[in-house]
């Protein structure tokens, strides 16, 4: 009975840490959004990273080495010390939608994801622009803004508005979601390419979508959003559905009702 109340409260510092730490590398990204920024490139020549990005790892980074130093981290941009085999590991994508940031296009995120003995276990979302933070802890529900979250109701593909997106390189790879783009556009109501997986996760939580794929995301995409979604109500899979999508190598996510219809037309 201790154990658990002690299990209890070290979740909850967890996620309050993760929120603060959203929240502050979400205001750097609001602070310079629009300003000058430092654009380079990593895998291809679409593969965009900023100093806002890095300023936002550091951050995170840091203050967990800080007031975490036991924790394993991976973060994207290479700055997090990963020990796979820690207790708790954090799973960091300082700013996701960095190609939005680059062309001021106001759509973007943190995501934090924090997997115990790995399995995730909370899950963080903030989008600066909208001040919406989304979270979750495993068991315990997905909230907005500290409001219930829930997926849509929805069952019908052709009332359904989906979203997706495209991996780096989609310029030079045959595996390039196309064929899948073409079929869910002539299955569903609405197709929306966003640019930023992780929100696209959380709006799949909030019934915004009904449902989600991509190929080729990584686990710091998709760490927070899995979580969000199950504890909104929702599913997630890899394409053939009977595995986890944690690595983000083929990640769809759904409101549960249209789950297995995606599976079937992403088949093809
Ligand atoms: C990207 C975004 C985008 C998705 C790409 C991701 P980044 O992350 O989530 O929506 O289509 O596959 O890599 O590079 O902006 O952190
Ligand atoms: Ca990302
Ligand atoms: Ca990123």
């Amino acid at each position: 009975m201790a154990d658990e109340a002690s299990d209890g409260v070290e979740i909850e510092q967890i996620r309050a840490l993760a929120e603060r730490l959203a929240r502050q590398a979400g205001a750097i990204q609001r602070e310079r959004y629009e300003g000058e920024l430092d654009i380079r490139t990593k895998s291809a020549s679409i593969d965009l990273v900023t100093d806002v990005d890095h300023a936002c790892e550091t951050l995170i980074v840091d203050t967990l080495g800080r007031e975490r130093p036991r924790d394993g981290v991976l973060a994207e941009e290479g700055g997090g010390d990963d020990h796979p085999d820690a207790t708790w590991r954090w799973i960091v994508d300082p700013l996701d939608g960095t190609t939005n940031y680059a062309h001021g296009y106001p759509r973007f995120c943190v995501s934090i994801g924090v997997e115990r003995e790995r399995v995730g276990t909370v899950g963080v979302v903030y989008d600066p622009m909208l001040d919406e933070m989304f979270c979750a802890v495993r068991g315990r529900g997905a909230t907005l803004n500290g409001r219930p979250l829930r997926v849509s109701a929805e069952d019908d593909m052709t009332h359904a508005m989906v979203a997706t997106g495209f991996a780096y390189d989609v310029h030079r790879s045959e595996d390039d979601n196309i064929n899948h783009f073409a079929a869910m556009v002539k299955a569903a109501r609405a197709i929306r390419r966003d640019g930023a997986a992780a929100l696209d996760l959380c709006y799949v939580a909030a019934g915004r979508f009904d449902g989600f794929w991509e190929l080729k995301l990584h686990p710091w995409d998709v760490a927070a959003g899995i979580i969000i979604v199950e504890e909104a109500g929702g599913r997630t899979s890899d394409f053939s559905g009977a595995e986890s999508c944690r690595t983000g190598r083929e990640t769809v996510a759904s409101n549960g009702w249209l789950h297995d219809a995606m599976l079937e037309i992403l088949r093809h």
